[in-house]
């Protein structure tokens, strides 16, 4: 049996990585997919590989920090589909420069504000009214195990903004769960995805760092973490808001 039948899902940033794992996934489960990504061609190629396999989705251009875009996206759902049942703020970006605050440059912290954490608040502005409108949906945000825990290899802005989208998830669970819209986030460890690999090919001491921290010695595997999504996006999950899903190997439990 399908988790998703007769979902609707907005996935942000489904270009690449966990957010194109995730089109493919949500559609095998029955969702009709909004591919809302900046990239273009990778946005048409991810819709091409679920059209392929038979699932549906459809392509949006969305750079998630302009209102406009966000708008238009939430606006491409209710028009091709009729109804919205999911937003999964996926899209994210860990830009090279960002590193300590003492070397960090204003330009670049405002960046991955302007994405990770605007980008969460202007899809929310837009979806949650129409889910209202529904009496339910479910918004999934994605942080990171960073926002949980201090890293000697320093991403500030990034971890900074990490955290605002698990306050802001336990904000709108409060606001918005009695009235049908649950909001949970998910704080995957290091997956293994362009973000994370292009990175790390560069620096092997940050990689075997985080392999050495990881009781299961390896790096996580994008499905590994679209599964929790699936979980959150379906009528399984009915009663849980508010939650944060820390999907990272046991990183955060490792002591030594
Ligand atoms: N990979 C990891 O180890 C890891 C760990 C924890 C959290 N995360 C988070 O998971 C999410 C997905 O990460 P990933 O590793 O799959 O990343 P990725 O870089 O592989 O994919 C991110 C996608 O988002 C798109 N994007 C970037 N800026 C955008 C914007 N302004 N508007 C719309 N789309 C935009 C990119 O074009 C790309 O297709 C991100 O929020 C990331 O911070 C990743």
């Amino acid at each position: 049996m399908q988790r998703l039948t007769d979902k609707v899902a907005i996935i942000t940033g489904a270009g690449s990585g966990m957010g194109r794992t995730a089109a493919q996934m949500f559609a095998a489960e029955g969702a009709r997919v909004v591919v809302a990504e900046f990239d273009e061609r990778a946005g048409n190629e991810t819709v091409a590989t679920v059209t392929a396999a038979g699932g549906a989705a459809t392509f949006v251009r969305t750079d998630v920090s302009n209102e406009d875009d966000a708008r238009g996206m939430v606006d491409h759902a209710m028009a091709k589909y009729g109804r919205l049942d999911a937003l999964y703020n996926n899209a994210g970006i860990m830009p090279e420069p960002d590193h300590s605050v003492v070397d960090t440059d204003v330009a670049t912290w405002d960046r991955v504000m302007a994405v990770n954490v605007r980008g969460v608040f202007l899809g929310c502005k837009y979806a949650i009214p129409r889910m209202l409108e529904q009496g339910s949906g479910s918004v999934i945000n994605v942080s990171s195990f960073v926002a949980l825990l201090g890293c000697s290899v320093p991403q500030d802005a990034y971890t900074a903004s990490k955290g605002a989208v698990l306050s802001l998830t336990r904000s709108l669970a409060v606001q918005f769960g009695g009235r049908g819209v649950r909001s949970n986030a998910i704080c995957p460890g290091p997956i293994e995805t362009p973000l994370l690999m292009e990175w790390l090919l560069k620096d092997e001491a940050a990689k075997q760092l985080r392999l050495a921290r990881n009781p299961t010695g390896r790096f996580g595997k994008p499905e590994e973490v679209v599964n929790a999504a699936i979980y959150l996006a379906s009528d399984e999950s009915r009663w849980t808001n508010g939650a944060q899903f820390v999907i990272d190997g046991g990183i955060s439990v490792n002591y030594f």
